[in-house]
């Protein structure tokens, strides 16, 4: 975190050629005012910013300044870590120099208290929420109960269905009208009351048979669409503007599933014009609206799952069938250890780990449910693709390419994926290996396995048509991997994605997707909008 603040500090100060000193005023009046984000910035400023213009006057880069400050520090055992290039001179020489400059410095006493910049009291608060947000292995708490949400963010309709009656439980997108919706929309899908030329009610006349579903997306951090913005650290682009999503993004744990590929709703930001898995299924059917869960966690894998699999919300007895996908795309193979390895799900493991959440499943979804896997990917495609390219970070001064922030990340023990962003090709090899073992299992079970309330399929993670795909369309596959992250698919990735899956489950499974509505220009003509999303 430190080095990545100190590294946009500096870079301002280059792009506006300005002193460090206006550098940080200048980041500090950009964060947005509301929040308290602004004060946090000008009080660490307070703080810190005059060692920090000392070391930066001094030419020393931003390990240097880290590791002097004492934000960094090298555990014992422990290889040095460091982002940028090593000084010309021996690194030991430059520290003890970068600390003459800081000696006696107020701010060290912060530093050696423990949990270093965080335990200042007025940062505690912003430390704990961003650290929730992007630390993807911390044990995943249940996602909040009341399911159904008038509100966007904090697992609210962003995440799920918005709710049109927030104060009666039996109203929810989802459920089979009561009473045909004769009185009120118990579904939330926008259909109610009664024709007055004939006295039918609306729901009767344009759902009835039309077998209405929802899609449910058990996932990961893919899944909720991942994503740091690269206008929060390239400082050669950076404004005001930059920073206006920050606040949204901390609320919603820094993913955006309001424009996934499963579940967005909103048009997609990127120039593709693909829709989502759930505006098609709309398009098909306009009863389906507003039925979308998207069940996704950062971090989450077929082992932790059943930690939050529970925040799944269907009633057997009262609720349409749904087509759950569930896409648990890497982190049964990815970590962030030392060693890898030996910490990925093992194809026995993963086995017992998925009969059991689809026992779940088959207790809780109503019959008539479809439940597809996605295998997991080859994600040799990160390193050859990305390695020699320059990170966000690094593009000013051609300093940092992913290999380097890949190998940073690596030697801190906080990669999203050390088995695939690594220079090792042993490693890289061996991850790809255990994923293709794990997607093998995944397919036997969906051919051996039986249960009565839902069918089973099993879909290929292809990547590599995707890549194909965009390519065809003129785009480079890098552009296809978040720039910040280097790891995960970005929003065109997951679009492409949706889409290809769309025309699979067309191809080789039509029954899942339903029947075409032909009352839906009349549901239109009627209901409008059908109260949005
Ligand atoms: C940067 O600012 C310094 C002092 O304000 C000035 O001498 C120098 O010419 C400026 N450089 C550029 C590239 O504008
Ligand atoms: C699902 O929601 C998560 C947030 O949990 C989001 O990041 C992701 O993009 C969504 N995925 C899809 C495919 O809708
Ligand atoms: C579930 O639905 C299928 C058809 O979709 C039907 O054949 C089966 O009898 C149903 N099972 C139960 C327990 O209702
Ligand atoms: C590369 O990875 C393999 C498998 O984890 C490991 O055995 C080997 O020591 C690694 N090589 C280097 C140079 O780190």
């Amino acid at each position: 975190g430190c080095v990545l603040v100190v590294s946009v500090i500096e870079q301002l100060a280059q792009v506006h050629n300005s002193t460090v000193e206006a550098s940080m005023e200048r980041l500090c009046s950009y964060l947005p005012g509301k929040l308290f984000l602004k004060t946090t910035c000008y009080l660490v400023v307070d703080l810190f910013g005059s060692d920090i213009i000392k070391l930066l006057s001094a030419q020393m880069n931003a390990d240097v300044v880290c590791h002097a400050l004492e934000f960094c520090k090298q555990d014992s055992g422990q290889p040095f870590c460091h982002l940028y290039p090593l000084p010309k001179e021996a690194w030991k020489f430059t520290l003890e120099r970068a600390r003459q400059i800081v000696k006696k410095s107020p701010t060290l006493k912060y530093s050696r208290s423990g949990s270093g910049i965080c335990s200042l009291p007025f940062l505690t608060k912003i430390c704990q929420k961003i650290k929730r947000a992007i630390e993807t292995s911390v044990p995943l708490k249940d996602i909040d109960s009341d399911k159904y949400s008038i509100f966007p963010t904090l697992r609210g309709y962003h995440w799920r269905g918005r709710d049109c009656n927030d104060n009666n439980k039996l109203v929810y997108p989802g459920r089979r009208p009561d009473n045909w919706d004769v009185h009120q929309d118990t579904n939330c899908n926008g259909i109610w009351g009664v024709d007055p030329k004939d006295g039918i009610p609306y729901e009767k006349k344009f759902c009835e048979g039309s077998q209405p579903r929802g899609i449910i997306l058990l996932g990961d951090s893919a899944g909720a669409h991942f994503h740091i913005s690269p206008e929060w650290i390239t400082a050669s682009q950076m404004s005001s503007n930059s920073f206006s999503n920050l606040p949204v993004a901390l609320s919603d744990e820094i993913d955006w599933p309001q424009l996934s590929g499963v579940t967005g709703f909103l048009d997609p930001t990127s120039r593709i014009k693909e829709k989502s898995i759930y505006l098609r299924l709309r398009e098909r059917n306009h009863c389906n609206h507003r039925d979308y869960q998207n069940i996704s966690k950062n971090g989450a894998s077929s082992r932790n799952l059943k930690r939050f699999l529970e925040s799944l919300s269907r009633n057997q007895l009262l609720d349409q069938p749904a087509i759950v996908i569930y896409a648990m795309i890497g982190n049964d193979v990815c970590n962030g250890k030392a060693d890898p390895v030996p910490e990925m799900t093992t194809p026995e493991k993963l086995y017992s780990n998925v009969m059991q959440t689809l026992k779940y499943l088959n207790a809780h979804l109503p019959n008539g449910s479809h439940v597809i896997f996605y295998g997991l990917p080859d994600g040799t495609f990160l390193w050859d693709n990305l390695h020699n390219r320059y990170h966000p970070l690094g593009q000013l001064n051609k300093d940092v390419t992913y290999a380097q922030m890949y190998s940073f990340l690596n030697c801190l023990q906080v990669s999203p994926c050390h088995g695939w962003m690594s220079s090792n090709k042993t490693l890289r090899t061996l991850t790809s290996e255990r994923a293709e073992q794990l997607s093998n299992t995944l397919k036997k079970i969906a051919t051996s396995e039986k249960f009565t309330n839902f069918d089973l399929f099993y879909m290929d993670f292809a990547f590599h048509e995707i890549i194909q795909e965009w390519q065809e369309r003129g785009g480079q596959p890098w552009q296809l991997i978040e720039p910040v992250d280097g790891f995960h698919p970005n929003e065109a990735a997951s679009v492409l994605l949706a889409d290809h899956f769309w025309k699979t489950v067309q191809l080789r499974w039509p029954h899942i997707l339903g029947k075409e509505n032909p009352f839906n220009p009349q549901i239109e003509k009627v209901f409008g909008d059908q109260g949005g999303h």
